[in-house]
């Protein structure tokens, strides 16, 4: 009989998705399956969500989920075995997954503790279909507190993984929030729920899972220096031994430039499509003739992303011949910073502030590069995608980025291995030398299109890390 996993996320491609999340949830049980497990994933049923569920049933139910009834639906939507924990009190809202424009909503730590306490209480009794999980699987602060009330619970015969995204969310609550939590006061020590006098639910999960992931070997090592682990790296250094770095995959279904209906389609072996998607695109964004590389961005437009330092460096690089194109939203300053500089230069530069599927499709067709200029970076799909479209990517030295980019260093050159440009450090510095190289490599015909099939022949999607996954779950079972 096929193994089990509960998933828990407050995100999931395809019901729901602000950001990477959301792809890798959704990924993980197809990737899964071919590893002999099946995964269930429970996420909040936000507004408009179970409607999409197919075959719906309820399969669990409790009275009072902190402060109004919850119950858990099953079903299925885009072949994922979903479950959607409906409870209107606490997800049925106007605004965001996470807040509206007000910020983020005062309970974020009541609602999303009730996602980890459904969770841990499917994984205590199971549910009313008889399933019942061997591995609790948690994915971020939304789910930290499930292990923990396992835990305290002392469910036994469940094994339970804490995945780290992105340690800059902690969700920290006040100390005299316990009680509201469900959680025992005996627990608030240094070694179990304490965290700086209040509480974090990341910290909750490293501490009490069983084993902890992140998203590639080289933010794993990262997390356990002050620089990156953000008051979490002495928890985490704690726990070494638990910590593995598995890779995050792409979907190479819907990232194929060869069949993805939003592009015209090309592959490895005969990109000159590339060119028309590249034309087209110069068009609909009314660019003038761009001789260097396009540069694309399709981000998050944010502090940790490193693009407050681009705007700075675009007059240098669209003098060299370069344009950009940019499709984001985020911090205010940043979006005005990119926004002026599209309207000091519009031959050369766009910037479409919005979230837009379709768009970041054509962007990753069309362009000659795309840019990842990240201080951090846990994983990064971006790059993954650019790497598979033929779009070289230009990478910080850091996270993920740092482990599927090869950088065009004289001996990867050579070698015929380079798939793109690595800077180091993240400042502006840097970055302006990465894309003066980026330029120059542009310009030597062979040397690109060596590096260019490189990245479309890589390997990027999930078999190597489900095995990863399969390993550890098999090791921390019953
Ligand atoms: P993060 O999760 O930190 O935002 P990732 O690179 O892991 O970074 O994932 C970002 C995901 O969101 C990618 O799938 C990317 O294509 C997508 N994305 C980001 N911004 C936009 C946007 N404005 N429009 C469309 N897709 C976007
Ligand atoms: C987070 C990280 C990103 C990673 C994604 C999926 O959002 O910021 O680097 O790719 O999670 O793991």
């Amino acid at each position: 009989m096929a193994r089990r996993v509960l998933s828990v996320a407050s995100e999931c491609v395809p019901l729901l998705k602000t950001g990477g999340l959301a792809d890798v949830v959704g990924a993980l049980p197809g990737a899964l399956a071919g590893q002999g497990w099946t995964m269930r994933v429970l996420m909040p049923a936000y507004p408009g969500l179970a409607a999409k569920l197919k075959g719906a049933r309820k399969v669990w139910a409790q009275k009072d989920l902190f402060g109004g009834p919850g119950r858990v639906l099953a079903g299925r939507a885009g072949g994922l075995e979903m479950l959607l924990l409906d409870a209107p009190h606490l997800y049925d809202r106007a605004g965001g997954p996470y807040g509206d424009a007000a910020g983020d909503y005062p309970d974020n730590p009541e609602r999303f503790a009730a996602l980890s306490w459904a969770a841990a209480r499917i994984a205590a009794e199971g549910m009313a279909d008889g399933w019942r999980p061997e591995i609790v699987h948690c994915h971020d602060w939304q789910a930290g507190f499930a292990p923990a009330y396992m835990r305290f619970a002392g469910t036994r015969g469940v094994g339970t993984v804490m995945s780290v995204h992105n340690i800059a969310f902690q969700g920290t609550a006040p100390a005299d929030r316990l009680d509201t939590l469900r959680l025992p006061e005996a627990a608030f020590t240094r070694e179990l729920l304490e965290y700086w006098g209040g509480l974090s639910s990341l910290k909750a999960g490293l501490v009490t899972a069983d084993a902890i992931t992140t998203v590639s070997p080289t933010y794993a090592a990262e997390l356990m220096r002050p620089e990156f682990g953000m008051g979490l790296d002495g928890v985490i250094r704690a726990r070494a031994g638990d910590l593995h770095g598995i890779l995050n995959g792409i979907d190479t279904m819907v990232w194929n430039p060869e069949t993805d209906p939003a592009i015209h389609p090309y592959n490895a072996r005969a990109p000159a499509g590339k060119r028309r998607n590249r034309a087209a695109l110069l068009d609909e964004f009314g660019l003038g003739e761009v001789p260097g590389p396009l540069a694309v961005v399709i981000s998050r437009l944010t502090e940790q992303k490193g693009l407050d330092l681009l705007p700075d460096l675009l007059d240098e690089f669209t003098w060299r011949g370069g344009g950009l194109i940019v499709l984001g939203t985020g911090e205010a300053r940043i979006e005005m910073a990119l926004r002026h500089r599209a309207d000091e230069n519009p031959g050369r530069i766009a910037v479409r502030i919005g979230y837009d599927e379709a768009l970041a499709h054509r962007l990753f067709a069309g362009g000659d590069a795309v840019l990842v200029p990240s201080r951090f970076e846990p994983c990064g799909l971006t790059q993954m995608y650019g790497l598979r479209y033929g779009t070289v990517p230009l990478v910080a030295a850091t996270g993920g980025l740092n482990d599927t980019v090869i950088d065009a260093n004289p001996a990867a050159l050579d070698a015929g291995a380079a798939t793109g440009v690595v800077f180091a450090p993240t400042d502006a510095l840097a970055l302006g030398q990465g894309l003066r190289r980026l330029v120059a490599l542009h310009g030597d015909g062979p040397a690109w299109r060596r590096m260019r099939r490189n990245g479309m022949t890589a390997r990027l999607d999930w078999t190597r890390s489900s095995r990863a996954y399969a390993d550890l779950y098999e090791s921390r079972a019953p």
